[in-house]
């Protein structure tokens, strides 16, 4: 294996050289391969070579879209970028299925974000509480001239507090501030205001004597990723005979519907997997319109397990005839700053959604995942997974074995009558080469 040095400093060309001829074996092809990838507008493919060091190519998913939305009262195509066959077709079959029965109803509980600086000190904790107590208003006014754009937009710190974490770890305190970020993801703000705070303690505990021998020592300031008072719940609901033509399959429908719920409610097992069903309609939405999906991957599993078992992000019930199914997670997201004034597909897919604050691109979110863990726990309850699953797997499979239009439409009509899995296809494309 070859290492270097500098690497970062070569032009595109020389950092494809370098790469191709060392790690591949057919250097030409692989060359090629990239370059495929490359957009034919310079301009455009600066500009993604720009997000991100050491491009070489561009990285596709699909960019889809499910129409027939209807979030309290209002009509939305959701832009969702996945590569997972099936994940659009079920957001979309849910949509459909809940928008002449009230379509889903969405509110935003709470938009408060939180960042930490992290320290540690040794000395008298009450002390260091009238030390804090004293100084609390500087610190905020430190950060005014990095606070005052978004305040006038309606946001800024709300609050610093100090948290004395001693019983967990020996001499370890924080300053937990608390933030407001508007139409804004907030990283970066976030992150600026923690700087400053922890710089302005720092050179006031300098400047006391009891401080200057029992030293505040900053570990780190960074936001939190856990905002669990960022919080949207999004909801459907209908009464039982509503479900299902037949009102014996509709209730039964409905009992195995909850049972599912509660056992993904008790079961790690369970409800990892069924989370997982609820990223992919939420992880789609955060990607198309710029969002930072690690940042909500990592907060909605932390929030799963929120009462120390990891359990179901979703919930259901039956009560006096009604079947209610909700979702509530934390999702911090933005519609300005990062990606989403620089990213034209991320333009485009925010004006499909008629360029919403980041209140209304939660609750959207959050109804992308509650429809996605439906269709999920829809198919799970009734018919299987793999019914839909290979069914729309299908094009992959044909895909992978190059069938021909002729092949792909013969073997298409094939399985919509018959069971698909790997094997069937292989079969049927093999018959039809014979
Ligand atoms: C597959 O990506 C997602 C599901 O496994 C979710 C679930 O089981 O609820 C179908």
């Amino acid at each position: 294996m070859e290492y270097i040095s500098g690497f970062s400093k070569l032009s595109k060309e020389e950092k494809i050289a370098w790469l191709t001829k060392n790690y591949f074996q057919n250097a030409q092809k692989a060359k090629e391969l990239l370059e495929l990838y490359w957009n034919r507008d310079k301009k455009l493919q600066q500009l993604h070579d720009e997000f991100s060091e050491n491009t070489l190519s561009n990285y596709y998913l699909p960019f889809g879209i499910a129409p027939n939305f209807k979030i309290n009262g209002k009509a939305y195509v959701i832009p969702m970028a996945i590569e997972e066959s099936s994940v659009v077709a079920a957001a979309s079959k849910a949509a459909k299925f809940w928008q002449n029965k009230g379509g889903f109803k969405a509110e935003v509980i709470n938009t408060i974000k939180s960042g930490q600086v992290h320290f540690m000190y040794a000395g008298d904790p009450e002390k260091l509480t009238a030390f804090f107590e004293e100084n609390k208003e500087n610190l905020i006014s430190s950060t005014k001239e990095l606070t005052q754009n978004m305040e006038k937009r309606g946001g800024g710190l709300l609050a610093v507090k100090l948290q004395n974490k001693t019983e967990k770890l020996k001499n370890y305190y924080q300053l937990d501030c608390s933030f407001e970020t508007v139409d804004a993801m907030g990283a970066n703000f976030i992150n600026s205001c923690l700087e400053q705070i922890a710089k302005t303690f720092e050179n006031l505990a300098d400047q006391n004597s009891y401080f200057k021998n029992n030293p505040i020592k900053i570990v780190m300031s960074i936001l939190s990723n856990y905002v669990e008072e960022c919080l949207v719940r999004a909801e459907v609901s209908t009464s039982i005979e509503n479900l299902m033509k037949n009102p014996v399959e509709a209730q039964e429908f409905a009992e195995r519907f909850v049972e599912a719920i509660q056992i993904a409610k008790v079961e790690p097992l369970r409800a990892v997997t069924h989370n997982k069903g609820i990223m992919n309609g939420i992880d789609a939405v955060v990607l198309a319109t710029g969002n930072d999906f690690r940042a909500i991957e990592a907060c909605a599993h932390a929030y799963a397990a929120k009462d120390g078992n990891y359990s179901s992000l979703t919930s259901a019930e039956i009560k006096d005839g009604i079947f209610k199914f909700w979702i509530e997670i934390p999702l911090a997201l933005g519609t300005v700053g990062g990606l989403t004034s620089l990213h034209p597909m991320v333009k485009l897919a925010l004006e499909m959604l008629k360029n919403p604050s980041a209140k209304e691109l939660m609750k959207i979110t959050a109804v992308a995942g509650l429809a996605q863990n439906f269709g999920a726990i829809r198919s799970l309850v009734t018919t299987g997974i793999q019914e839909g699953h290979m069914k729309m797997h299908l094009m992959n499979i044909l895909n992978q074995y190059e069938a021909t239009a002729v092949e792909r439409e013969k073997i298409v009509e094939h399985f919509k009558t018959n069971v698909v899995s790997h094997s069937a296809v292989l079969r049927e494309l093999e018959k039809l080469r014979k």
